[in-house]
């Protein structure tokens, strides 16, 4: 159980895990979110700290079609009444949207987690829980440490922008169901959103930061495996 979660609150978190992309630019014949680090997939590895927090009620996962419809064996061994696969999209937002309209009608809170992202923390998830439960929207975040260029072609600078005021946005992001509803709603099918804070933003809702930790990487590139293995070592 995690430590900062108010004990004897009702499960009333849902959470929703897109894992329906390609994992392009991972290289690897494998989508990235199946591929081990130390031993453990990267989606079982993103599930368990909500599989195991008190608050959550619901997972529901997103999958390529071909591998909702047939699970891989570590995955289905862990479905059941909490945790529940569909088919993803097209698009991150459009997997979101999926799983959204799977999600069990009790769940009055809804967060967003990257399946790429293996190492999320309770107390990032527990600081995301305890915004959304105020009325808005949350997401984890970290403020840009490095110096910004500009380069219109990759090579030649541009220009030195600045990093004050800028954050990183990482997951989880956490909302109220309506408000997130809302904003998938107004969003039609234009859903080339990365992010779902994004979209609850341009329908005008509040959203605020919570402090993440910059372990809480998002796996994309073949070095960031390398960054998961240290990472994951005991
Ligand atoms: N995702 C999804 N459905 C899509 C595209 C992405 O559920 N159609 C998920 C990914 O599985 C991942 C998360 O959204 O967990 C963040 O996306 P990203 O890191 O970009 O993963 P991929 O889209 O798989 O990678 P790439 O963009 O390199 O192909
Ligand atoms: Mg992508």
């Amino acid at each position: 159980m995690s430590p900062t979660s108010p004990r004897g609150s009702p499960p009333d978190v849902g959470v929703l895990l897109p894992a329906a992309g390609k994992g392009e630019r991972a290289g690897d014949g494998a989508p990235k979110q199946f591929r081990r680090i130390a031993g453990v997939p990267m989606l079982l590895r993103a599930i368990r700290p909500f599989a195991s927090h008190p608050r959550v009620r619901e997972i529901v996962v997103a999958l390529p079609e071909e591998h909702a419809s047939a699970p891989p064996e570590w995955l289905a061994a862990v479905m059941g009444d909490r945790l529940r696969v569909v088919t993803g999209g097209a698009t991150r937002a459009a997997s979101v949207r999926r799983a959204l309209e799977a999600l069990d009608p009790a769940c009055v809170l809804v967060l967003v987690h990257d399946a790429a992202r293996p190492f999320v923390s309770a107390v990032e998830i527990d600081a995301v829980i305890a915004a959304a439960e105020q009325g808005t929207g949350a997401l984890v975040a970290v403020p840009v440490s490095d110096t910004l260029k500009r380069s219109e072609d990759g090579r030649h600078v541009a220009a030195t922008a600045s990093r004050t005021g800028l954050y990183r946005a990482l997951t989880p992001q956490g909302f109220p169901r309506g408000m997130l509803a809302e904003a998938y709603a107004a969003a039609g099918d234009t859903l080339d959103a990365t992010d779902d804070a994004g979209l609850v933003e341009a329908v005008g809702g509040r959203v605020v930061l919570v402090p993440g930790r910059t372990t809480n990487i998002k796996v994309t590139t073949p070095d960031d495996f390398v960054l998961a293995e240290a990472l994951a070592r005991p």
